[in-house]
């Protein structure tokens, strides 16, 4: 027998992107670089020339039935050089916003999303000590002429993900690698950033809603001989990754984002790994209700939760389809449930920059063909549009 799983009113169905994956030539940040110099192993180049192909890209959101947006601004283009703030860069976002918002999009927009400009990162970064002092001069200007152009902002994009890698596994810049202390250092710098962002957004716009978004994989133990031992071990974890920071700056935010990808399990033989029977390209578990696990343990905050990242990198696209309705089933038990969770965003609209991956990770609802940037919706955008259009889900059951 078929059901309908309907969304609660006023729901948010969009796609998530951000500035250095998508837009191209991004030519001041560290993360460019990084790449000229080799220290990852691919180059940005022009992407998806985002930059000057927002309204096309917003077109394609519009015609899947979106109703809201999540795209960074880039602050390595606001201030390429230190203290030299690019009004025109403004007017550039300026006209994105509207842009989003003449196609029906609700605007999420993240001020800070893994890049930094190059003159921030030879200070030394998020270690430095005026770290905090230089990011609130960047929010302060973008604030002050963007804060009523959107209701909703995002801070930081995965404030540990990008610590872990930058000072832990060192594939991020600043590839230092286990460097616990700087880790720490600016795990501190991130926590103050935010709550100073975050003052600044509702000084300007007492309307605004501001959260972060922050990474939250299910984390399991494998099973097996120490099963019992690790129970313990990835509790603590859990609580360490997925709520710890949400704790630090729990009075300096609106809602909560989540960014959701899958099941990690722990081993003490093993360290942490992925296993499971359906893989994405990237090698990651597809675990749907993992999503319904990590929504649960958030309700503790009282705060309305939007997903603010969820998808699969599959190129042939024959997971796609299958891995959004069944997370959204377990999104939609969550909120049957109580959960608070007023939208969701699903990463990405285009296939794009990933990263240390290149392109060659595909992560799009659209398929872009790098040759002629072309967009080429791919069959699971029309299972997305479905969705969006009708603000539920159907399912057998
Ligand atoms: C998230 C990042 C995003 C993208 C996806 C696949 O961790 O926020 O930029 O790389 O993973």
């Amino acid at each position: 027998m078929a059901r309908t799983l309907s969304f609660p009113q006023g729901f948010f169905w969009g796609t998530a992107t951000s500035a250095h994956q998508v837009e191209g030539n991004n030519i001041y940040s560290d993360w460019w670089k990084a790449e000229q110099e080799g220290k990852v192993p691919h180059k940005s180049q022009r992407a998806c020339d985002s930059y000057n192909r927002y309204e096309e890209d917003f077109d394609l959101a519009k015609a899947m039935h979106n109703n809201a947006c999540r795209f960074s601004i880039e602050w390595a283009r606001i201030e390429p050089q230190e203290g030299k703030f690019q009004e025109e860069e403004i007017e550039h976002y300026r006209r994105v916003i509207r842009a989003a918002k003449e196609r029906g999009l609700e605007p999420f927009v993240t001020l800070h999303h893994y890049t930094v400009p190059q003159w921030f990162a030879e200070k030394g970064g998020w270690t430095h000590k005026k770290a905090p002092e230089y990011f609130e001069r960047y929010v302060q200007f973008v604030v002050e002429r963007l804060g009523n152009d959107a209701r909703y902002w995002v801070t930081i994009n995965e404030p540990l993900i990008l610590l872990a890698k930058g000072y832990g596994s060192g594939s991020f810049p600043p590839f230092k690698r286990n460097n616990f202390l700087g880790m720490l250092q600016a795990t501190f710098t991130m926590i103050k950033v935010h709550k100073m962002a975050y003052k600044v957004i509702h000084d300007r716009n007492p309307e605004a809603k501001v959260g972060v978004a922050h990474a939250i994989n299910y984390l399991e133990s494998s099973g097996g001989i120490f099963h019992v031992l690790q129970i313990p071990v990835v509790f603590v974890l859990r609580y360490v990754k997925d709520q710890w920071f949400l704790d630090q700056i729990k009075n300096s935010q609106d809602f909560i984002g989540v960014n959701h990808y899958r099941r990690i399990k722990f081993s003490f033989r093993r360290g942490s790994f992925t296993e499971g029977d359906i893989l994405s390209d990237f090698g990651w578990e597809v675990y749907p209700h993992g999503m319904y696990h990590v929504v649960k343990s958030l309700q503790r905050f009282k705060l309305p939760i939007f997903i603010t990242e969820n998808g699969i990198a599959n190129a042939k696209d024959d997971h796609r389809s299958a891995f959004i309705v069944e997370h959204l089933q377990e999104l939609h038990k969550a909120i049957e449930e109580g959960a608070d969770v007023r939208g969701y965003f699903h990463w990405s609209l285009l296939d794009n920059f990933e990263w240390a991956e290149g392109f060659h990770m595909k992560f799009g609802l659209v398929e872009v063909d790098f040759e002629t940037l072309e967009r080429r919706p791919r069959p699971s955008a029309n299972t997305y549009a479905e969705i969006c259009r009708t603000s539920s889900l159907e399912i057998d059951s």
